[in-house]
């Protein structure tokens, strides 16, 4: 395993849409297994394959609740509304609140390519949908309110 460096929200990579995760082999491993250690290392709770370089639908997320890396996910699924305070390793030191879905239900592939449905509520459904964002080159800073820097 590897620490790989973390994009900031300069870089136009996190703007990218990604592509879809094709092999489930021993590259897709070592970026799995690179990505979570960079991202408790940092002290996140989610990373997505843009912030490492990787233009793939690929993230990690842990809020406590264990390790999840989902892959090609899919949100087929979300109901009520959450509101609440994010930040994101690509934009360090700023924080806003957003305005999430309290539920969601995603289907994604885990490691070895088999298909997985997780049901998720509050921070574990913010998280997801943060990073499911990345995939698709939205940042949180583009849809939060009261952005503001802390150093
Ligand atoms: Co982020």
């Amino acid at each position: 395993m590897a620490l790989r460096n973390i994009v900031t929200k300069e870089d136009s990579i996190l703007r990218k849409k990604c592509r879809e995760v094709e092999k489930f082999d021993d590259k897709l491993h070592t970026l799995l297994d690179d990505m979570a250690q960079t991202m408790y290392k940092a002290d996140g709770v989610g990373l997505a394959g843009p912030q490492v370089g990787i233009l793939r639908r690929v993230f990690v997320v842990d809020v406590g609740e264990g390790l999840y890396e989902m892959i090609n996910p899919k949100i087929i699924a979300k109901k009520g509304k959450q509101t609440g305070n994010e930040g994101c390793l690509s934009c360090p030191h700023t924080f806003g609140d957003v305005t999430r879905p309290n539920y969601v239900k995603v289907e994604y592939f885990d490691r070895n390519g088999q298909k997985q449905t997780v049901e998720a509520t509050e921070l574990f459904a913010r998280a997801i949908c943060h990073e499911n964002d990345h995939l698709d080159g939205t940042l949180f800073i583009d849809i939060a309110t009261d952005l503001y820097e802390e150093k």
